[in-house]
């Protein structure tokens, strides 16, 4: 079968085209005859061997869907030939991938392979981020960077939903339809200024950063006082040095928390197909807007490069 593999820590040049053999489902797992796969900011990470436990070469790829085409030893309720989205650590970018057998969930009849590839990771994160990571309600101002990004379109519609205040910040104007009350474009004005002015001068109740680098600074410039800043990302980097004395200074009770999607996984799994059906309503019923790009598997490079470059405002959809 043919897959995008990366046999070094590198540059989006780094993903080749290769034949390997198809993969064999062990006990308790699944393989998938893919139709649609997705490209995440996490597979990027795995890429610049920003990743732990990355072992080389390895095909990278955490979102797919497709056709059952085999099964493992132990697995029910699961038939062949079911269309299924998965999501698993790695192994996406191919003709065929293997999944645990919970991480399999069934796709509705109504949704297309490629939408269904674009909600695991980004939509998953999304979804427990605003129902369970901090309290989200109607009112509850909250900002989330990267807001034209995938997590962000999921995230505008999920915030709407539940009547939360949405204020993206994008470098463009492409969250518009994504559900924000308020789209900030970073670039052309100074965001801490605009979130303060949105919020009465108080500052948002919840901030949502997955970019840090210098952005982190900013996070904690713009929260309210008691707020919380969630770091779940880091597209331009670490949060420079002087940000925990930056955040010990503020004096403003400020709760800064990580998340990871992974730890849910392992902790939360019973909660992953009431997730699943909810982005999935979401995308049915118009309530969650996500544009999708959708290329070859072989132009897995050009979209990484693309995506770097902060030159996509769609979710990047391959197709083998
Ligand atoms: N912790 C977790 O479990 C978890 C799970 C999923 C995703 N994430 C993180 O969430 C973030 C978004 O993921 P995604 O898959 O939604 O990504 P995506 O669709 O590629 O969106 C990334 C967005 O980041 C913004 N950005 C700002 N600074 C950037 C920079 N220096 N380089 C690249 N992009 C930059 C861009 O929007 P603007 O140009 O408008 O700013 C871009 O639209 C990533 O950092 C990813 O690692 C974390």
């Amino acid at each position: 079968m043919k897959a995008v593999q990366i046999s070094r820590i590198g540059g989006p040049e780094v993903l080749e085209t290769v034949e390997l053999p198809e993969p064999a489902p062990g006990p308790g797992f699944v393989r998938v005859a893919n139709r649609a796969i997705g490209v995440n900011f996490h597979d990027i990470n795995v890429r610049r061997g920003d990743e732990p436990n990355t072992v080389l070469p390895m095909v990278p790829g955490a979102d797919f869907a497709g056709l059952v085409d085999a099964i493992g030893e132990g697995v029910e309720g699961i038939h062949l030939g079911d269309p299924v989205v998965c999501i698993h650590m790695h192994g996406g970018y191919a003709e065929k991938s293997l999944a645990m057998a919970p991480l399999a969930v069934l796709i509705p009849e109504a949704l297309s392979f490629e939408q269904a590839a674009a909600c695991p990771v980004a939509g998953l994160t999304a979804y427990f981020l605003v129902h369970q990571v901090v309290p989200i309600h109607r009112g509850t101002r909250v900002v989330v960077h990267a807001a034209a990004g995938s997590v962000g379109c999921f995230m505008g519609g999920l915030l709407r939903a539940v009547g939360a205040v949405g204020i993206g910040l994008v470098s463009s104007e492409a969250a518009r339809s994504a559900g924000y009350v308020h789209v900030v474009n970073y670039r052309a004005v100074d965001p801490v200024t605009a979130v303060r002015e949105l919020t009465g001068g108080d500052g948002a109740d919840v901030v949502f950063d997955s970019v840090a680098g210098p952005a982190f600074g900013r996070s904690i410039e713009m929260v309210a006082t008691g707020g919380t800043v969630v770091l779940f990302g880091r597209a331009a980097g670490d949060p420079p040095l002087g940000a925990l004395d930056q955040w010990l200074r503020s004096r403003r009770n400020i709760s800064i928390l990580t998340y990871f999607l992974g730890t849910t996984l392992q902790t939360h799994l019973d909660a992953v197909p009431g997730a699943f059906q909810a982005l999935f309503d979401g995308l049915l019923s118009g309530s969650i807007w996500l544009p999708l790009e959708i290329v070859p598997l072989a132009a897995a490079a050009r979209a990484h490069a693309r995506i770097e470059a902060q030159q996509t405002v769609r979710k990047v959809i391959l197709k083998p």
